[in-house]
């Protein structure tokens, strides 16, 4: 569902030529002539389904959604076949498109990220775990409606860390009006935002499966600004190598993509109860990647 997601959007958008790969043909090549109705009249883009790896060669961009299973309580329920998957299809990618942009979508996606990035070789920034943007967008919405604010009004609202239940939103950064938040609500309101921004998903499938749209326009998101050399600040999962101490562990931290198509690691002031708490994320991450 994921991943026909943000093709619909590139195709509706207009944005470029797509390949939907599906390891079930007969589904790929049906989202694809669904998909392909939705292309504008004025565009000359393409959309194909396939399960063949080797027609994805050269692309610019590769987005993995791929999914063994569902998860019932947390997101690690199935880490090895989902480590095992992204190995298989990491060593596809790296045949095919060796210089292309990664995002990993798929769930853990920390310990995905890093599963890939060691499994390729690839440079650690063209490897991009996608999930703390959907965090920060949730952040957002419960700022917004705790504050009876528009979300319009709220700005800097970011998610940090592991995207499970040790992610750590930075209320010392974000801001209403310009603003800190912490001049607005109490540590009770805190508490309660972090807790909601953590459970969503759990209270979103009482509803229904997955989460879908919010990913599917994050990544969209930043698709488009990888193939129109726009710059894009938001927050991803990307391989540490000394950043924010750590080292060694793929988590969610403030990245850009400059207009050149490169991705830089910005840097966030903290406060110190939220830097223990980064900390504790970044050890959650490498023991589930021990765990493995
Ligand atoms: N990063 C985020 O914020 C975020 C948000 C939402 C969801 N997710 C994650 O995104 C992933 C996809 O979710 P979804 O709802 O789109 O799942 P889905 O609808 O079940 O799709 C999963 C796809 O993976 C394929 N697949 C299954 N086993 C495979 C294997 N061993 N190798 C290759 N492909 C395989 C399936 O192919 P068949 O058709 O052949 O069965 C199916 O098309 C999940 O891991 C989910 O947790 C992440």
């Amino acid at each position: 569902m994921v991943g026909s997601s943000i093709a619909f959007l590139c195709a509706s958008n207009s944005l470029d030529d797509i390949i939907l790969l599906n390891r079930t043909k007969n589904k790929a090549l049906g989202v694809a002539l669904d998909i392909s109705n939705a292309i504008p009249k004025n565009s000359d883009n393409t959309i194909h389904g396939t399960n063949d790896f080797s027609e994805i060669k050269n692309s610019d961009v590769v987005v993995i959604t791929a999914s063994t299973g569902i998860y019932l309580k947390n997101r690690n329920e199935i880490i090895s076949s989902q480590v095992e998957m992204i190995k298989d299809i990491g060593k596809e990618i790296k045949r095919y498109c060796p210089s292309a942009k990664i995002l990993i979508i798929s769930n853990p996606i920390d310990v995905l990220t890093y599963f890939f990035q060691k499994e390729t070789n690839f440079s650690r920034n063209n490897v991009l775990g996608i999930a703390s943007s959907l965090d920060s967008s949730r952040f957002r919405y419960f700022l917004s409606k705790e504050l009876r604010v528009k979300q319009t009004q709220i700005s800097d609202a970011l998610v940090l860390g592991e995207h499970g239940d040790s992610m750590i939103p930075i209320f010392s950064n974000a801001k209403i009006n310009g603003k800190n938040v912490l001049e607005t609500i109490n540590s009770k309101q805190k508490e309660d935002i972090t807790k909601q921004i953590q459970d969503y998903w759990k209270v979103l499938r009482n509803f229904k499966s997955r989460s879908q749209f919010g990913i599917a326009k994050n990544t969209y998101d930043i698709i488009e600004s990888i193939i129109k050399n726009q710059t894009l600040s938001i927050p991803a999962s990307i391989l540490l190598e000394g950043e924010f101490d750590e080292k060694d562990v793929c988590m969610g931290v403030p990245i850009k993509i400059t207009s050149q198509g490169k991705i830089e690691i910005q840097s966030v002031d903290f406060d110190k109860s939220e830097q223990e708490l980064f900390k504790k994320s970044a050890q959650t991450i490498r023991n589930n990647i021990k765990s493995v």
